[in-house]
């Protein structure tokens, strides 16, 4: 961290002393006041409630700036890692720093394909699952499970341990999807075949069945490496935070990233895709293109709860830089697929184009997000709805691992214990059962 000239002077108006706060600058965006020593010299803690203004740690992997749109991954531009790299050049990125040259890329690319296999008694630890468990449910298990597999790599204070459950995750995480979905509708597991790329393997253990092969098309093959490259990281979310915070006390690194799992099923997060598509799907029941009007009424409308699924961002508060990727994936899909007359896809683009020049969206700076076009996409690939979320959690997991490697790895970090402001009852004592 480089220390700022400039100080924070903190002054009471009840006379207590002022005391000065040091500064750090990031390479680029905010800088941020250390309260490090906040409560030693003051008695007094910060109260910041869903982190709306407190860096929780110092991080180098993926850098947003909301006003401009911008999202980096070790200074690149998604842009430029979408266009040109495939996903598991970006997860050599997140987890080592740079990206491969062709030696590095080869060697990582041969480690991760040797790791796709799970151990054949995860088969019956899932059959303990109902078949009609929701796939999240059915993730946030197997992963936690892993953990009790692969005990040799444990040691979260080893650095050569944090590295081999980096690429277990990875290399397992689609493994462990398909065979959730599989699971779900009944069929045979795929095993892994590691003549295929990371994201033609995934399609093909998604559907390929054993007495039909699949045969991967390049222009969807793509499609998911695209959405796992836009889902890769996004600095400190919910479910990053959860992992830093879960692993902080030293946990199975499997754990961490099953917490992280959990985390994310939530619709305030990676539940939007699944929502969003669902909203579509309902305009579409009710009239379609016809009913638009009305219903970007209901969504202006104060008193109505409904909201334009797939538009707005809490950071992002110019474009989403992911959502233009995305809608541009969307396009190519549809029209290798022959979809380009969609209904669904047709009501999207008009969806969009009145939101983006309506006064109350254009007011707002409300844009449409990853998720809007997401959803659309994974449907077209033929994906259905309740496994969205955990195909983000298999694109995240390389994110969730870097970050949690880079926080066992800072000398600096502590266990995270955060502390409260106490609004509750003050001491009293406990009176005989007859008397209370
Ligand atoms: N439709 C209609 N109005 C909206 C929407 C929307 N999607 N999003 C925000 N607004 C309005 C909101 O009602 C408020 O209006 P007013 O000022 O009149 O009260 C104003 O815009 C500001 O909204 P906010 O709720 O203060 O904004 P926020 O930053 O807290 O919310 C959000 C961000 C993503 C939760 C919200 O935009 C939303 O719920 N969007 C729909 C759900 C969605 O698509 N989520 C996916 C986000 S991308 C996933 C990821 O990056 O992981």
């Amino acid at each position: 961290m480089t220390p700022s000239d400039v100080k924070a002077t903190l002054s009471f108006s009840d006379g207590s002393p002022s005391i000065e706060l040091p500064l750090y600058k990031g390479s680029i965006g905010p800088d941020v006041i250390d309260i490090r020593k906040l409560y030693g010299q003051t008695g007094k803690f910060t109260y910041d409630p869903g982190f709306l203004s407190t860096a929780s740690c110092n991080s180098t992997i993926t850098y947003i700036d909301g006003d401009k749109g911008e999202l980096l991954y070790r200074g690149y531009p998604i842009e430029q890692l979408a266009e040109q790299c495939d996903f598991l050049e970006v997860c050599h990125l997140l987890i080592y720093g740079d990206l491969p040259d062709a030696e590095k890329r080869g060697n990582f690319v041969k480690t991760i394909t040797n790791h796709t296999m799970v151990n054949e008694q995860m088969q019956f630890f899932l059959r303990g699952f109902r078949r009609d468990a929701h796939p999240m449910a059915v993730m946030t298990g197997l992963v936690g499970a892993l953990s009790a597999f692969y005990h040799d790599s444990t040691d979260v204070q080893n650095p050569r341990h944090r590295e081999i459950a980096a690429h277990r995750l990875i290399a397992k995480m689609p493994t462990l999807v398909a065979m959730a979905y599989k699971y779900g509708i009944g069929q045979p597991y795929i095993y892994p075949k590691n003549s295929l790329s990371y994201s033609a393997n995934f399609m093909r253990m998604m559907f390929a069945t054993p007495c039909e092969e699949y045969e991967p098309n390049d222009v969807l093959v793509r499609a998911i490496d695209r959405i796992f490259i836009l889902h890769a990281d996004h600095e400190q979310n919910a479910s990053t935070s959860t992992v830093r915070l879960c692993g902080s006390s030293g946990t199975n690194p499997f754990a961490a990233i099953a917490a992280g799992v959990a985390c994310l099923w939530g619709p305030a997060h990676g539940g939007a895709n699944e929502a969003a598509l669902s909203m579509l799907e309902d305009i579409q029941r009710n009239g379609g293109v016809e009913k638009i009007g009305e219903f970007i009424k209901q969504v202006k409308d104060k008193n109505s709860t409904v909201k334009l699924m797939g538009f707005g961002h809490r950071v992002y508060k110019n474009y989403d830089p992911r959502a233009k990727l995305m809608r541009e994936t969307c396009h190519e899909v549809l029209g290798a697929l022959g979809l380009g007359n969609d209904p669904l896809f047709k009501l999207a683009m008009a969806l969009e184009k009145i939101a983006l020049e309506d006064e109350y969206f254009v007011a707002r700076k409300l844009y449409p997000n990853v998720d809007f076009y997401s959803g659309i996409v994974q449907r077209a690939l033929g994906i259905p709805v309740s496994l969205f979320t955990a195909i983000f959690a298999l694109a995240r997991t390389v994110g969730w691992i870097a970050q949690l490697n880079e926080m066992i790895g800072d000398p600096e970090y502590k266990i995270g214990r955060p502390r409260q402001l106490y609004a509750g009852a003050a001491r009293r004592d406990v009176k005989p059962l007859a008397q209370r």
